[in-house]
Order: C-alpha cells, then structure tokens, then sequence
C-alpha cells in the first residue's frame, strides 16, 4: 500500500547548482548572451532563502485546494492531498485567484518543532529523525493523515505550476500575489539589481542563518521578468532563468578505520572509507567516498597534487564534509596525527568480488574489473540502477530485493524480471515461504512488473545503465530517435565515422565520449543480446515531447544560418528542438528548412542548389506561432 500517483500537469524543475562569485557571475553573463543583452542593459534577479525542506505542488480549481503532490521524479510525484490539508500554512480556499493555480513551495520543520518532535518520540520509544528535513518527509508521507496533522510541518510557497492565467508580470509581484492570496512568502525574498546585489543577499542571508530557527542550504536566484523567464526556457530537468548558490559544506574531522573496495554496475572500483562515527551538519556520517586510487595516493591522474600531495592511509584523521543530499566525501588529512606505523595504502589489482584483473585504462582515474558479466557485483548493481526510481521504479522491487533474487539465482539480468512470474509462478506459491513475501505482496509484484512492461524509451535508454549516459542524456538521446528500433539501428551504424555518428554526436549534450560508450555498448554481442531479450517483454514507448505532434516543425531538421535579429541563436535551437524539431548545424539532402537571416553565405546556396526550402527569421516565427 502506498499513495496514488500524479503526473504533474507541469514537471517540477530541480536548481542548477552554483558554488562560488564566479559562478553567479557566469550565470549572469550566460543569460546576457543568451538573451542578447549587453553587460550593462539592466537585468534584475530576486534572491531567497533554499530552504531544506521537501517540495510540494499544490493545485487549486475555483479556489478549493483540490490536490497536492510530492515532487517525486518531477513528472510523476504522490498523492498527498489528504496530508497537505492538515497543514496550517496551506490554505484550503482562496479568494481571487485564477481558476486553475498550481502553488509550489517548500514543506519543512522548524529547528524547535524538530527537537521536540524528536524528545517527544524518544519518550513513547517512537523513531527519531536524523535531521528536520528528514522529519518533514517522513510526517508529511504518512499513510494516515492524522499523524500528520499532530506533526508540526510548515509551508513557503516560492513558485508555481500549471496556470490558468498569469499571477503578474514579475517575480517579485507573482510572490507578493501568492502572499495576499494567503500563502506565506519567505520575508528574506529580495529584488537585487545585478551580481553584485545578489552577492550581497546571499553574504547577509549566510549571516542570518544561524538565526533563522529552520534549515536553509544555500540562496536561489531567479530572473526577475516572467518574459524573459519564459524566453529563457529550460534545459531537461533545470530552468536556464535560475540558480541555488549554495552555502558552503559543513566539516567535521574523524579517524579512518578501513577502506573497502565496491565493484559498480560499470566495474568501477570505488574506495569507500569506513570512519568514526562524526556528526556532520546534523547527520551522523559513518562512509564516505575516497572517489579512486589517485585520490588516495594524493596525486590526480594527470599527476598533479591533490590536498598538496598527502596520501591517505588507515589510521589517519581525516576531514569530511557534507554537502546536501550529497554522499559524504574526505576532503583531507591530518599528519600530525599520522599514527607511526601507518602504511601507504595499496590499491587493488584485482576485483574483490570476483578475482578477475582490475585495470585502468590510460588517461581514466578508474580502474574497473574486466570480469564483465561473470562479476557478481556488476551484475547485481547493474539491477539495482535498471530498478532505481528514475529508471523502472517497480514497486516493490527495490534495491534489497533484487538482490535477493540475484542471490538466490532467480533473476540475473534485467529480462528475467518479467520472465520471473512465468518460471516461478505460480510462483506465487514458490514466493510464499519466502521471507517477507506472502501470496498478496507476490500478487502485488507480478501486477507492478506487468505495469511496467510499457515503458518510456528514455527510462528504457536510461535504466540500461550505460556508462556516461544518465537521465538527461536519456532523454536527450530517445526525443531525438524517438523509437527503440530507430534508437537501436543508429547505435550500430553510429559505431562507424559517417552521418548517424554524427546525427549523434550532434545532439546538444552528446559528447564523443558518450557516443562511444554507447556504440560499445550496442556492438557488444553479448550486452546487445541480454538488451534484446529485455525488449522482446517490452512495449516501448515512443519518446518525443507531448508539444511535438501538433507543431508544423516536429520531427524537421532544421539549420539556421546568418544573423538572427529576435533571438540569439542559442535561444533559437532550444525554442527548435522543444518544438520536436531536430537542428543541424550543416545542410545536407536530409535537412527540411532553412532559416536565413541576413548575411547567409554557403549554407543558402547549398539548400538552393538541394531544393531545401527557405525562410527568413519572421517566416520561422510565423511558422512556430510567434
Ligand atoms: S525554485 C523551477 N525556490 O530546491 C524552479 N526551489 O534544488 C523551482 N527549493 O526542488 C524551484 N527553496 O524543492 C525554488 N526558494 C526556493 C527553494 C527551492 C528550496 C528546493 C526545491 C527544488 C530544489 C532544487
């Protein structure tokens, strides 16, 4: 049992991340570039709190509060309507505003409520949470939404989703709407006029921090203008017109007991230091990543000094640090307190799970088992990422499980999930004596792996676990084939130079380095054969953007060329390709328009000499509807 699922009208975006001056400054200057703006045209920002909490989405018809979402994987979220309604901050009714309001915001717990919601569960002999954020979560995921109602969670709201009409016309006014409607703003919201104001903000919000009496991570920079925000879009899971620049990662100093070795779904060998339990920024850290053989050593692998050159070894004091969600890393050593008969540490030359050589290839800081499919802990982490949230997420096939299968022979790659009813099934009864399984949760199962049978292709690509390739490239690379079959026959003819390498590495986000990892992948008889014994359960989706199959353009490939006058040709592409349509850098017999703007040379005279139909930029804007 578990709440519904809702697909949110609007995906809910995560924050590209800043950590210094110079990356606000950047940020500031790519959105001048990308808007066409000179350094010194006048460009405003608001700058607020990032509070620590878990979003939430809050949508509203004709004024009653009709449903509330998590964010979930910022398509899909859950159902928590009946939760959010036991939250004072959250207002059931509102006067005045447009008939369809999505409000989003932070749910979070304030320091006070958080220390005597702990003392308070101590005393019944109830969990404990290991921070407010973790305690707002786990109040606001209650099953039964009376024990939410007697847990102390509070609301910011800081933005919004589907609209039926505008709030305003800027930020700043959208917030000051959402506060009169009845919501609560973060009073350290702040119009700034540029980097250094934002700068500013966000030195005097790290000061008052302290004091605040809840937990913020950093400062969220927003484009003030709700038109340019627009103009500027977004990437796949990030708005381009914002930014989180967070505060810097608390510290703690602790002993290092051990360093054990974790094979990943790629082979790769991590060093995982195992410490003295030290509480970081409210978090008792126990692990933390040594990232590879380099970093131990001190050196990175070009040779150069990592923490001025001092090696790591067991028995050290080391330094970790925590930043976020982030797992805790070692950021360096103590030594002076180096006890005497600490020895450099050796790294591994073979797997530790299963034997085979573990080698580094050259210009890689990795060294990864060869042993491929005969290794145990690549195959068994390979499963855990195909059943991860953002790739099958099957309920109730989680890490633990699969791991179990994996051990008991049951399942052993990815395909064998949806033959697992059919060879043990009835397997219903095989399951029942089974630990923690009885006939129901087996029912249950099979019923969330047959849901899962028609899947995405990007989750699909994704789930796959090629190295390099995460979600966004995922999802990247399938909008651009659209079907698994397209997908899979361009692999193979992209392994070679010509024009399908490069219709991939021409998609924005694809590097060589990616494309070579995914020809590899495709061309590898026995990976190619396990992947097409998985998609023969399958039904693919077709993967393009909803917005794609009723624009004049999707699925076109379109070049532009000369000078653009009402967008930069960045914001160009993205308007293009958000529209379904592929943008080519060169013209060949495969492109459908060109956009010329004034001073267009070869590439016009090339699309004329093809037949190529030709546009100027008004023409290109009358087509996609202004
Ligand atoms: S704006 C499209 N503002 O940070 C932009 N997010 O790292 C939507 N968060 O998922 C987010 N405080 O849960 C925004 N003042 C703030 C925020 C904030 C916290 C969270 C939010 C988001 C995450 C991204």
């Amino acid at each position: 049992m578990g709440f519904g699922k809702i697909t949110h009208a609007v995906r809910m975006m995560s924050l590209a991340n800043a950590f210094d001056d110079a990356d606000v400054a950047e940020f500031d200057a790519r959105i001048r570039s990308y808007l066409n703006l000179a350094a010194d045209a006048p460009l405003a920002y608001t700058a607020e709190p990032k509070i620590d909490g878990l979003s939430l989405s809050l949508r509203y018809e004709n004024g009653r509060l009709v449903q509330a979402a998590t964010r979930g994987d910022g398509e899909v979220g859950e159902n928590v309507t009946a939760n959010a309604r036991t939250i004072d901050d959250i207002p059931v009714e509102v006067t005045g505003a447009p008939e369809v309001m999505e409000v989003r915001g932070e749910v979070y717990m304030s320091h006070a409520d958080f220390a005597a919601l702990n003392a308070r569960q101590a005393e019944r002999g109830g969990k404990t949470f290991a921070n407010p954020r973790n305690a707002a979560a786990g109040s606001l995921r209650q099953l039964d939404a009376q024990i939410t109602r007697a847990r102390p969670l509070r609301f910011f709201a800081y933005s919004w989703g589907d609209l039926s009409a505008p709030l305003a016309a800027t930020q700043t006014q959208a917030i000051e709407r959402l506060r009169r409607l009845g919501f609560r703003t973060n009073p350290l919201t702040r119009r700034c006029d540029g980097p250094q104001d934002m700068l500013d903000h966000y030195r005097s919000i790290e000061e008052q921090r302290a004091t605040l009496g809840y937990d913020i991570d950093g400062v969220v920079y927003k484009v003030d203008d709700l038109a340019l925000q627009n103009r500027l879009g977004s990437r796949s899971t990030t708005p381009r017109w914002a930014l989180a620049h967070k505060f810097p990662a608390e510290l703690a100093w602790t002993r290092l007991e051990a360093i054990d070795i974790q094979v990943g779904r790629t082979g790769a060998l991590s060093p995982v230091a195992r410490l003295t339990p030290v509480t970081v920024g409210g978090v008792v850290v126990s692990n933390a990543t040594l990232h590879n053989e380099d970093y131990i050593a001190g050196r990175d692998s070009r040779g150069e000094e990592i923490r001025g050159g001092k090696d790591i070894r067991i028995g050290d004091w080391v330094q970790v640090y925590r930043a976020g969600d982030v797992i805790p890393k070692v950021a360096d050593v103590d030594l002076s307190k180096r006890p005497d008969d600490a020895e450099p540490y050796v790294f591994p030359t073979k797997c530790p799970e299963c034997g085979s050589d573990a080698l580094r290839e050259p210009g890689d800081a990795v060294r990864r088992c060869t042993g491929g499919v005969v290794c145990p802990a690549q195959a068994v982490e390979k499963l855990k990422h195909f059943v991860s949230r953002a790739a099958f997420d099957i309920e109730g096939l989680g890490a633990r499980q699969v791991e179990a299968f994996y051990t008991d022979g049951w399942i052993t790659e990815p395909a064998e999930i949806f033959t697992l009813e059919e060879r043990y099934g009835r397997g219903l009864r095989a399951l029942k004596n089974r630990e923690g399984w009885g006939e129901k949760s087996a029912t249950n199962l099979f019923r969330a792996i047959d849901e899962k049978r028609r899947i995405p292709l990007s989750r699909l690509l994704f789930a796959l676990g090629i190295r390099h390739v995460g979600e966004s490239a995922s999802a990247l690379i399938a909008n651009h084939y659209g079907t698994w079959d397209a997908l899979e026959e361009a692999m193979v003819a992209a392994a070679e130079p010509g024009q399908a390498r490069e219709d991939l590495t021409g998609i924005d986000g694809v590097g060589e380095v990616m494309a070579t990892s995914l020809t590899s992948a495709f061309a590898n008889p026995a990976e190619r054969a396990s992947m097409d014994r998985l998609v023969a359960h399958l039904d693919v989706q077709e993967s393009r953007r909803a917005v794609a199959a009723d624009s004049p353009v999707a699925g076109k490939t379109v070049v532009f060329t000369g000078t653009l006058e009402k967008m930069t040709r960045a914001e160009a592409k993205a308007r293009a390709e958000s529209l379904g349509a592929k943008v080519s850098g060169s013209v060949s017999a495969k492109t459908d328009l060109l956009v010329a703007g004034p001073g267009a040379g070869s590439k016009a005279k090339k699309a004329a000499e093809l037949g190529v139909e030709t546009m100027d930029e008004d023409g290109w804007l009358a087509l996609i509807g202004g």
